[in-house]
């Protein structure tokens, strides 16, 4: 490493762990000079989700115009560049592998660092990105594609697991239900769209484990969906779509607070794709509002995939584990590393 690490490194951030295509250099750890995303949808649209080969084969063709893109954006030359973070699970084999590869290139060739950052890890510092002086310990409810954590961050690389899903993921849920009820992709947000024409209270469709513990169940929840809409084929999509959104925020927004009042959370805090939801942004600032904490909602395009938060992870990556060796691999089943 050339330059010690501070406030004037510059990381440049890789994420292809599923369909988007991205690339950000952020300085200081919080300071986002570019923020470029690719998505794929359009490709996959067709498909009504993500198909590995073509995610793979895309990220290839883009990955080096989005770095390039990048680097023009943020304005500085690419020998200001200190250090390449790329994502390195979980995700799909395929698609990390080309980020992955990208990355350790780039650190090569410009002899700086590479550092591995895992994709869930970067989920939970979207929100310190955004408000480094968020206080620890932080809750922190990550909600993705793949995943239902209720996290408390007690400080940097170091995270107690408080819940999860024993089932399906929160985001899995909300493209199940979507591509039930022919809503189309990407189906979160035709879901998120959808619902604000419906009636939230128009079916109550249960809301699994709510008054049990920290952990959470979405697969009874779609299953009631599907069997409501069999038993009444005429019922508006609109209210579906309004009636399981609201079954799913009630549940989240519920554990969340009870996970922040157990561990005594100065801060609670959302990430993950599912975290642009807008009834769960709405419904969890007035929860936190309830209960005088402090709730920190990251902007929409900072809960999604993206490489800014991949490069502030790796720039706290390189303050307190150092950087990464250039055999390490792509991991598509890389666990959230927890306090035990
Ligand atoms: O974090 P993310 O972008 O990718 C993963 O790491 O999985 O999360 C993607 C998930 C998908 O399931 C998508 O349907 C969901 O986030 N999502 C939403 C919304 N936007 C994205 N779910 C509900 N409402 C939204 N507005
Ligand atoms: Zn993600």
């Amino acid at each position: 490493m050339s330059r010690p690490i501070g406030p004037d490194t510059i990381v440049l951030g890789i994420e292809t762990s599923c369909d988007e295509t991205a690339a950000a250099l952020v300085m200081g750890g919080t300071d986002v000079l570019s923020s470029v995303v690719s998505s794929q949808v359009d490709l996959h649209a067709q498909f009504g989700g993500v198909v590995p080969e073509i995610a793979s084969r895309a990220h290839l063709d883009l990955i080096m115009p989005v770095v390039a893109r990048a680097v023009v954006e943020a304005g500085v030359d690419d020998r200001r560049i200190d250090a390449v973070a790329a994502t390195v699970g979980p995700g799909l084999i395929g698609a990390l592998l080309v980020g992955v590869s990208a990355a350790k290139a780039l650190a090569l060739v410009w002899d700086v660092p590479f550092v591995a950052v895992n994709h869930l890890e970067a989920h939970l510092y979207a929100a310190l990105l955004e408000d480094p002086d968020l206080e620890l310990p932080l809750v922190v409810l990550l909600v993705s594609g793949g995943h239902t954590l209720l996290i408390s961050m007690e400080g940097h690389g170091r995270y107690r697991l408080l819940g999860q899903t024993i089932d399906d993921a929160a985001g899995e849920a909300f493209d199940k239900v979507a591509r039930y009820l022919g809503l189309g992709y990407p189906s979160g947000p035709a879901i998120d769209r959808d619902a604000l024409q419906g009636d939230p209270h128009a079916s109550d469709f249960p809301r699994p484990m709510l008054n049990d513990g920290l952990d959470f169940s979405f697969s009874g929840l779609k299953t009631a969906v599907v069997n409501h809409v069999r038993k009444h084929p005429d019922v508006s999509t609109a209210d579906v779509a309004a009636s399981f959104q609201q079954a799913v925020v009630d549940v989240l927004v519920t554990k969340a607070r009870r996970a922040a009042r157990e561990v005594g959370a100065k801060a609670l805090a959302i990430g993950g794709g599912v975290a642009a939801n807008s009834l769960l942004r709405e419904q969890l600032l007035d929860a936190c509002e309830e209960d005088g904490l402090r709730g920190f909602l990251p902007s929409r395009s900072m809960c999604t995939d993206n490489a800014a938060m991949i490069a502030s992870t790796g720039w706290y990556r390189l303050q307190h584990a150092g950087p990464s060796a250039l055999d390490t691999g792509a991991y598509p089943n890389l666990r959230l590393p927890l306090l035990t």
